[in-house]
């Protein structure tokens, strides 16, 4: 294991599969003897809850710039408290949503990319940022329950054409998010292996 630890984003719209694969990759990579751990944003803290109560589901819309800030916040939150200290000791942190989905979320309500990744800029770079592409009709199938305020198909839409953009500039790591879940859980472990190798 590297001294400084590992950083993993799992990006991908609402229903993508970013929680199953990433807490399977999790289980994966301990079965294999890594100090590995996953995580999420928002983040469980108090932002991260404001966020996850009073936007994801609480209906009070804000102006697309606030929701930015409000993110960005939440992430400082994160980092300071969990995924700094964790890299520093070494391990493998894996990240369900982190940078990325700030610039395609809010970059799909029509904020400024440029400004985004500026009011991101503190993040550490994650070492490898996965994005599970699945069409939006497909995520949105497969979700349960209530829906949060992103869950639309035209927005969803615009979300996705972002996360491509970023894709074809390979700043993300594209995995196909159509296929079954034990091959899609391969290709990302394979990637993760070459990584760390
Ligand atoms: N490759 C796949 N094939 C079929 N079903 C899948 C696949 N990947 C995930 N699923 C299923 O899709 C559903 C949604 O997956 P999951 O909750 O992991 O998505 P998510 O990206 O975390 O969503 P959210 O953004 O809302 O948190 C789950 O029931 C999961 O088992
Ligand atoms: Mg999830």
């Amino acid at each position: 294991m590297r001294d400084r630890g590992v950083l993993i984003a799992i990006e991908g719209l609402d229903g993508s599969g970013k929680t199953t694969h990433a807490r399977i990759l999790n289980e994966n990579l301990r079965r294999y003897g890594y100090n590995s751990e996953y995580t999420k944003e928002p983040s469980i803290g108090k932002i991260g809850s404001f966020i996850q109560s009073m936007i994801l589901y609480g209906n009070i819309m804000t102006e697309p710039t606030v929701e930015a800030l409000l993110f960005a916040a939440d992430r400082v939150d994160h980092i300071k408290s969990f995924v700094e200290p964790s890299l520093r000791q070494g391990r493998i942190i894996i990240s369900d949503r982190y940078v990325y989905s700030s610039l395609a979320y809010q970059g799909a309500r029509g904020v400024d990319l440029k400004w985004l990744r500026n009011i991101n800029e503190f993040a550490p770079k994650a070492d490898i940022s996965f994005y599970i592409d699945v069409p939006p009709e497909v995520a949105l199938s497969r979700k349960r329950g209530t829906k949060s305020v992103f869950e639309r198909l035209d927005f969803q839409t615009r979300v996705r054409n972002i996360y491509l953009e970023f894709a074809r500039a390979k700043e993300l790591h594209l995995i196909s998010g159509n296929n079954p879940l034990n091959r899609v859980q391969e290709e990302l472990l394979s990637s993760v292996e070459n990584f760390l190798r």
